[in-house]
Order: C-alpha cells, then sequence, then structure tokens
C-alpha cells in the first residue's frame, strides 16, 4: 500500500530498461526496436522534465554463448563477447540511442548482484537441491513440461517444445531449483490487483491464465553442473554449480540502479517532486528509481519478465518494479527474419544509407504493440521522401524569398492575443478560420496526446497524429496562397506555418533528434529555446531573422532508390 502512493508520488522519476542482448551474432532490426522504444520513453520523459534513467546491455553468460564462441573458435568465451558487445554499442552509436548504462553481465558489480540475489533467495529458504529430469531445450536455454512437448513433424526421431518450437531432449542432472510454485498465487493476486504491471491487457490476461493452470508452475531449475556449463557465475558456496543464464540475466535491472544490497537496504525518497533533473542514479536511493521502473521486452521473453522474475523478487523479499511492456516481432517482406532465409535485416545497413532518423520514425510509425510489424524496404525510402516532402518543403517554403518571418514572428508575438489577433485578419473567409481553428486546437492537445500515447507506447497512432497536423498546415499554405495576400495576412499564414514546424520540432526531438534540429536550425530558432517551455503557439517571440535569404539550402535532403 505504502509503495503504492510512493508510486504515484514519483511520477517525476523514471527508469526504463530494454532486454540485455545475446552477444552471440550482429544485432539485429528487432533488437534496434526494443532500444528505440526505450530511447524515445527516455528522452521523452527528459524533454519533460522527468529524471529518468535508461540501461541496455549484453547478456553475455550460458550455453548459447559457450556453444557460439567455441564454434568461432575461441577458447575463452570472454574474449568471443569483447568482440561482439561492440556491435551492439556500434548499432546504439549508429541508431542514436542515448542510454545511461550499457551494463554486461561480466561486470564485476552485476556477478556481485547475482550472487547477493541468489543468496536471499537461498536463506530465505526459496532454493534447494535436487534432481533434475525433463525436457531441456538448448537454444532456449530452458526445461519444458510434457504437456508442451511434442514429436517434430518434421524428424520424427526429434521432440521440440510448443512454445518456442525448437528442439528438446530428455536430461537428469542435480541441479538447485526454485520454488516457483509457492509464488503462482501470490502472483495471481498481485498482478489482479495491479493491472498495468503487464501491458498490453491481452498479454496481462495470457500470463494470468498461465498461472491459472497449476501444471503450468513447477519448480524451476536454477543452476546447471560446471561441467556441462562453465560459462557462467558460480554458484555461492558450491563450485560445481553454475547458476542459470536467466537468474543471472533479469538481476541485470537492479545491478544497473546500484545493485541488490542498495536496493535491499535504501530507504524510499520521498522528496522526489523537489529535485532537479540528475542522470546520475546516485542522486536517488535505488529502490526510488526501482518502483519506477519499466522493463520493455519482445513477446518471446515474457514468461520469463512476468513470471519468473517477480516470483525472484518476492522471495529475495524486494520489491517488484512498475511495469513491464510487451512488444511484437519485426518480420520481413512478411516473414519472419532467420538466417537460414537470408532475410535478416541489418539495421546498420539501413541506417547508413537512409539515417538514423528516417530508420527510428518508420519503425515507430509501422509497429504496434500487439501485431508484427512488416519491414519493407519500400516503405524506409517512402518515410524519407515525407520527411522532404511535407515537413522539409513546408519550412522552404516559409523560407522563401517574397515572405518574412523574422516580420512576422516580432509583430504578431507582441499582440496580446495572437490566436485572436491572426483569426482577426480574415473575417471574410471562414474557411481560412475554420482551418486555422483546427490548427491551434491540434497543437494545444498534442502534448498531452504524445504523453497518453507515449506512455502506452502507441507509436503508430501519435505519429499518425502527427503527419495530421502537418498535412493540415500544408493545406493552408496551398489553398490560402498567401503570396497573393497583403503582407499582415501573410506573416499570419507564414507565422501559423512555422509555429507550426517549430512546436513539432520541439516535440518529436525525442524520437528523430537530427531531422528536428535541422528543422529548428533553418527557422533560425536559438538553442536555449528547443525546451519543453517553448511548445505553446507565440512563445518564442524572435526566430528566423536570416531564414529568408536565398542562399540557405534545404534542411533534409532527398535519398534516392536503392538498387537492390
Ligand atoms: N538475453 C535474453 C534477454 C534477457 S533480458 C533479462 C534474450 N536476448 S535476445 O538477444 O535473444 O533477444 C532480445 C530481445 O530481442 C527480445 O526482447 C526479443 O523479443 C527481441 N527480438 C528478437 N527478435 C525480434 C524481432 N524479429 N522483432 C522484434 N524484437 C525481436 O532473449
Amino acid at each position: 500500500m505504502r509503495l503504492n502512493r510512493l508510486r504515484r508520488l514519483s511520477t517525476r522519476v523514471a527508469h526504463v530498461t530494454s532486454p540485455i542482448y545475446y552477444p552471440n551474432a550482429k544485432p539485429h532490426l528487432g533488437h534496434l526496436y526494443s532500444n528505440l522504444l526505450c530511447d524515445v520513453t527516455h528522452k521523452w520523459k527528459t524533454l519533460n522534465k522527468t529524471q529518468s534513467l535508461f540501461t541496455t546491455g549484453t547478456d553475455e553468460h550460458g550455453f548459447k554463448i559457450q556453444n557460439a564462441s567455441e564454434k568461432n573458435g575461441y577458447k575463452d568465451p570472454k574474449l568471443f563477447v569483447n568482440t561482439l558487445y561492440k556491435e551492439f554499442v556500434l548499432l546504439n552509436e549508429k541508431g542514436k540511442i542515448n542510454y545511461t548504462r550499457f551494463i554486461r553481465t561480466t561486470d564485476e558489480d552485476h556477478i556481485e548482484s547475482v550472487k547477493k540475489l541468489w543468496e536471499l533467495c537461498w536463506n530465505n529458504g526459496f532454493i534447494y537441491k535436487g534432481e533434475h529430469v525433463g525436457w531441456y531445450s538448448i537454444s532456449d536455454e530452458t526445461f519444458y513440461p510434457e504437456s508442451k512437448v511434442i514429436k517434430d513433424p518434421k524428424s520424427p526421431d526429434k521432440y521440440i517444445n510448443t512454445e518456442s518450437y525448437n528442439e528438446v531432449s530428455y536430461h537428469s542432472e542435480i541441479n538447485y531449483f526454485f520454488k516457483l510454485t509457492a509464488f503462482r498465487e501470490r502472483l495471481i493476486e498481485y498482478i489482479n490487483n495491479n493491472p498495468a504491471f503487464i501491458y498490453p491487457e491481452s498479454k496481462k490476461d495470457q500470463i494470468l491464465n498461465e498461472l491459472k493452470n497449476s501444471n503450468n508452475i513447477q519448480d524451476l531449475s536454477v543452476s546447471r553442473p560446471a561441467t556441462r556449463l562453465h560459462w557462467g557465475i558460480t554458484v555461492p558456496n558450491d563450485p560445481d554449480q553454475k547458476i542459470y543464464v536467466w537468474f543471472d540475466a533479469l538481476c541485470n535491472y537492479i545491478t544497473s540502479i546500484g545493485g541488490i544490497d542498495k536496493l535491499k537496504n535504501d530507504e524510499l525518497a520521498t522528496d522526489l517532486l523537489h529535485q532537479p533533473a540528475n542522470k546520475d542514479c546516485t542522486v536517488h536511493p535505488s529502490k526510488t528509481w526501482w518502483i519506477n521502473t519499466t522493463h520493455v521486452i519482445g513477446k518471446d521473453i515474457m514468461k520469463f519478465h512476468a513470471i519468473y522474475w517477480p516470483s525472484f523478487l518476492m522471495a529475495a523479499g524486494l520489491p517488484l518494479n512498475k511495469q513491464i511492456i510487451i512488444h511484437s516481432h519485426w518480420l520481413c517482406n512478411g516473414v519472419k527474419m532467420s538466417k537460414s532465409l537470408g532475410n535478416v535485416v541489418d539495421p546498420i545497413e539501413m541506417i547508413d544509407y537512409y539515417g538514423a532518423d528516417t530508420l527510428r520514425w518508420f519503425l515507430l510509425e509501422n509497429s504496434q504493440l500487439e501485431e508484427d510489424g512488416n519491414f519493407q524496404e519500400e516503405k524506409l525510402y517512402e518515410a524519407r521522401e515525407m520527411f522532404v516532402s511535407k515537413w522539409g518543403n513546408l519550412i522552404n517554403r516559409c523560407c522563401g524569398k517574397k515572405f518574412n518571418i523574422s516580420r512576422a514572428v516580432s509583430d504578431i508575438t507582441s499582440k496580446q492575443n495572437p490566436e485572436k489577433y491572426i483569426k482577426g485578419q480574415f473575417l471574410n473567409d471562414v474557411d481560412i478560420v475554420r482551418q486555422i481553428d483546427s490548427i491551434f486546437e491540434k497543437l494545444n492537445k498534442l502534448p498531452q496526446i504524445m504523453d497518453d500515447k507515449l506512455q502506452k507506447y502507441d507509436t503508430s497512432s501519435l505519429l499518425r497524429e502527427i503527419w495530421g497536423i502537418l498535412f493540415d498546415a500544408n493545406t493552408l499554405m496551398q489553398h490560402s496562397a498567401p503570396w497573393k495576400m497583403t503582407p499582415t495576412q501573410q506573416d499570419c499564414i507564414i507565422f501559423i506555418c512555422t509555429e507550426t514546424t517549430r512546436i513539432l520540432s520541439i516535440l518529436c526531438q525525442p524520437i528523430i533528434h537530427s531531422f528536428c534540429n535541422k528543422f529548428l536550425d533553418k527557422l533560425e530558432i536559438s538553442k536555449d529555446r528547443r525546451s519543453i517551455d517553448y511548445i505553446k503557439f507565440a512563445s518564442d517571440k524572435s526566430y528566423g531573422l536570416n531564414s529568408n535569404l536565398s542562399q540557405k539550402g534545404v534542411p533534409i535532403e532527398r535519398v534516392p532508390k536503392r538498387q537492390l
């Protein structure tokens, strides 16, 4: 109860996490997408003066890495991951993803944290030693219950599981077990009492259904014999066993905000609303970050995050994080991406050709949490075309030699009520007044709409709203033909168009920072007036001094279709 009250109080603090990726191959488009959702959330919160952290990283232990490292001829898996993790760092750099910590599970402070988490669960009696006999999938690194195992239709002497359809084989070994069964009912109760914990709702229902059938929930094997798995964190006080890679990986979310000990012992800060923004995670007790932590993950790993992870936390006597957001996957031309089909999209290749902002916008515009997105290069090309023709071109037209942005800005912003003044110039033209009214209304509502939609990760409908306003401004420019008007009327139309592009460019910085800043540069918006304090209509009282000089170039260049 107390935590919930504090969660409400501390809305000015946020921590968003991406999954941490297996550095067993180069990153693909799906990896960029998870990070992009986190990056936009983090930058949106920061723009809105919420103190925000965004952590991402690489999941470097376990069989997957051990095997890939061997296959690639490495004797030491650490040397293998040391090479590959850099690909993820590079992708973030190229994709303009700004995290506050890149965590590697081989980092010393993380290893420490995992051991502490283990000890807490052990000391509280939720880990025990036993024999594990069952169906194990090497690629998923998990055991599956008998009820989820079938013969492989393609090869009858093999077995697969019905969740990931990866191969499973029958195994027996000594393991440590986690008493997952002890948390089934507590978890159902928690999710029912905190309906926003798992989002979207359809995924919450799926998890609840999974939990309600007690056959699905069995105690979980959380260690592997060191003889089989060398590459992992050693179980405290038992050198013969290595910690299960998911127990290790999930703990990254706590390491990245200070570690288990801090989370366990820190007091909550209650005076957050009064503190200035600061990215340093030591500024707040880690519990304050933790109860405001959102995990963004793909649908294939929701069981680990929505069933195992909260159970580990409850077993350790730690509070649960705030929320889990589950997104769908990216297909390529309607087909699942896979190495064997040769259709895996390389995000870096796309960024190098079309630019990071084009790819970022395309991914957000063409995805919905609950439906798989479809990558088509043609659409990426079209996305860039739209920027050039609708957003860039509107600015270009305002910057034409016939107009005078700077005069329009200083005249209109000096009026007591600029909106009323502008409408007063078109009393004989109801059509123009109607169009102007609609733009004012949409611009005024946009910040709240953005906040609501980003809260729900509903990016495609958000970007539709933004295009809607740009289309309206383009139509106004085209239909009203300001070049034929008196200077006063002309200034009004130009001002509405520059204000539309100015406000949208400030608000969209978290999404397409470089494009927005090129637009703002072209309008000569001072660098210190690109913040949330300047998103109201007519709030920036001086800009555009040299914007109408003809020698200035277009803000964004066209990119030709790529010959494939
Ligand atoms: N290491 C684990 C996560 C541990 S988090 C404590 C893992 N790594 S992964 O590299 O295999 O996948 C990471 C994320 O990428 C997952 O959220 C997964 O859903 C996402 N994606 C994998 N393929 C994807 C697409 N085709 N499209 C979108 N996301 C995809 O699982």
